[in-house]
């Protein structure tokens, strides 16, 4: 199959998909004739599928996904500006959980959303890996401790600045302040060397944890566990991430216990209009 396939019969000529690709690579010749590649098209195109979604007659085939395989989009599913304010200002980091496992086939649906998330070049780096079992995860996170134990004898001010004195003695009379009891931790990992997997995971996780409460879930970030990721070699062998990656962030994810009933208020923006 060549870049992209038109169907003569149902493509308008209205040139969306030449105005709409990012990477300027389809052309008109003419107001009559079809679209086509520029030379050179296959290898600069990123396969962000915007020519097939921008179509309205569904004309045109690319080569990473037909019409068929793109989902409608449901005008009466998308949210108005009350309704998105709401549904991001409800979200909230949970800290106490149910033991009640989530079932895989929920934190795959979850993950799943969260792939959708927007990459650089659409080069789509993030990684998953889904510690299910409730004792790795506590396996991990006392690890973790262990690096915070570590700090406390080796930079004891930045340790105690980051309050892990208390957080260990916590540990010790049974309190997880790390992963606060989760069952389940989500991480997303990529390429250290490539320079667009960070972003993308930062904002594949942020997906992830705006997407949580519509299936029942509750998240939180995992800061303390991430930074252990990047400093404690016992927690990255523990990890066995695949060679060249690096964790870039984890969600802790689990059902939770209490639900909120107001959402609380925040800073006002700090614009600067120019
Ligand atoms: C990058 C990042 C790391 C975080 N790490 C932790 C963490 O390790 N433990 C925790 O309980 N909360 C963590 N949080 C949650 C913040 O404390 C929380 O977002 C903030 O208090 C605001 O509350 P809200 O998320 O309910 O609006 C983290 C948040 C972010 C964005």
């Amino acid at each position: 199959m060549s870049l992209f396939n038109v169907n003569p019969d149902t493509c308008n000529r209205d040139g969306l998909c030449v105005d709409e690709c990012p990477v300027k690579i389809i052309m008109l010749a003419d107001k009559k004739s079809l679209p086509v590649p520029v030379p050179g098209a296959e290898d600069l195109c990123v396969d962000c599928g915007h020519c097939v979604a921008v179509c309205p007659t569904g004309a045109l085939s690319h080569r990473s996904m037909t019409p068929e395989q793109c989902l409608p989009v449901k005008e009466n599913l998308l949210l108005d500006a009350d309704q998105a304010e709401h549904f991001l200002r409800y979200r909230r980091s949970i800290r106490t959980y149910r033991k009640k496992p989530v079932e895989k086939d929920i934190l795959s649906r979850l993950v799943g959303i969260a792939s959708y998330a927007p990459s650089g070049h659409n080069v789509q780096p993030v990684c998953w890996r889904v510690v299910h079992d409730r004792d790795e995860v506590r396996r991990l996170t006392g690890l973790v401790v262990d690096w915070m134990r570590f700090l406390l004898q080796d930079n004891a001010d930045f340790a105690k600045q980051m309050h892990m004195d208390m957080v260990v003695a916590g540990w010790d009379m049974g309190i997880d302040s790390v992963c606060r009891d989760v069952p389940h931790l989500i991480i997303a990992h990529g390429l250290q060397a490539d320079p667009m997997a960070q972003s993308s995971c930062t904002i594949a996780l942020t997906y992830l944890d705006l997407a949580a409460p519509s299936l029942g879930l509750g998240t939180c970030w995992a800061g303390f566990f991430h930074a252990a990721t990047m400093l404690w070699p016992p927690l990255q062998e523990a990890l066995n991430l695949p060679d060249g990656h690096a964790c870039m962030g984890a969600m802790m994810v689990g059902y939770p216990k209490y639900k909120y009933k107001r959402m609380p208020v925040r800073n006002m923006p700090r614009i600067t209009w120019v």
